[in-house]
């Protein structure tokens, strides 16, 4: 695992093969610097409009649930554990700390961090998706871990007073929210000055071999083992094509830094395949 400077122009989302949106026509008005038309969002590869994303979000997230951590430990090869392992000790979450873990589905993060925290720290688990919360408080209930209070919430307007947690994580959640700035800045504002912020999330791979064997796995394999194992390719396809059309590194650092953040630095795992992105909040 390196820590190293993104090898990624700033500036554009993550390449995609052909078949992906890209061209506009005439007269649509765009943003220019996403290139996106205006009132419209991705959802995977398809443009669709802002208001309806995060319906067809929380479709996916209600249809994947009860076999998340199965479908995620098979399709990563179990990689999943090591890549969430980074985020927990580059978090360095100490006893007493107040810690929020968005878009925490199935409480891989939060558990931990509960452990870390310590009798009087805090750890909240948030998501927007009633269902990944279920299992999440099922899972941590059969660890033991009883403790986690749950907030269903958007990350876009988290409902917490600014000012109130050490620290701040999203796992693989980033992605698929609707609008990436405002999460942002909604995810800054809940920091305590001086907190942190971790993003995990699939990122641009820094090597052309690897981001074709990559392109194979995902567009070929993934949406094959979605079918036969969760009878749902489609929700195995969107996760490839989000993956793609996620901000690149360096794209995903200005973002953070425009958020209000500071010293964010970027952390490649896998070749790039994955990057935790670490920014503070320092007023
Ligand atoms: C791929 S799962 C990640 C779960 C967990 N963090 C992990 O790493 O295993 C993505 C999660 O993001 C949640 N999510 C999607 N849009 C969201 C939003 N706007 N606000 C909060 N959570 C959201 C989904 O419900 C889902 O549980």
């Amino acid at each position: 695992m390196s820590k190293d400077k993104p090898g990624t122009p700033a500036g554009g989302d993550a390449g995609h093969p052909a078949g992906a949106p890209g061209d506009r026509k005439e007269g649509q008005k765009t943003d220019q610097k996403t290139g996106q038309k205006s009132g419209y969002t991705h959802f995977g590869y398809e443009e669709v409009r802002v208001g309806e994303k995060q319906q067809r979000v929380r479709e996916v997230f209600s249809s994947v649930a009860s076999r998340y951590d199965v479908m995620n430990d098979l399709m990563s090869m179990g990689i999943h554990r090591l890549w969430k392992r980074f985020v927990i000790d580059l978090a360095g979450v100490r006893p007493g700390e107040k810690v929020l873990d968005v878009a925490g589905g199935t409480g891989d993060l939060s558990r931990e961090f509960r452990r870390l925290a310590g009798p009087q720290g805090l750890v909240v688990l948030s998501d927007i998706n009633e269902a990944m919360l279920r299992q999440g408080h099922a899972r941590l209930a059969d660890k033991g871990v009883l403790d986690v209070p749950l907030a269903q919430a958007n990350a876009e307007k988290l409902p917490f007073a600014e000012g109130t947690f050490d620290c701040i994580t999203i796992g693989f959640g980033l992605r698929n929210v609707t609008d990436k700035d405002a999460a942002l800045a909604s995810m800054t504002r809940a920091l305590k000055p001086g907190g942190r912020l971790l993003v995990l999330e699939f990122s641009k791979p820094l090597n052309a071999g690897l981001a074709k064997v990559y392109d194979q796995y995902s567009f070929k394999l993934l949406p094959l083992m979605g079918k036969l194992v969760a009878r749902d390719a489609d929700s195995y396809r969107y996760l490839a094509e989000s993956i793609r059309m996620h901000p690149d590194q360096a794209t995903l650092k200005g973002m953070m830094e425009n958020a209000g953040l500071s010293r964010v630095q970027v952390y490649n795992l896998t070749g790039g395949i994955v990057a935790v992105h670490r920014g503070y909040r320092l007023d």
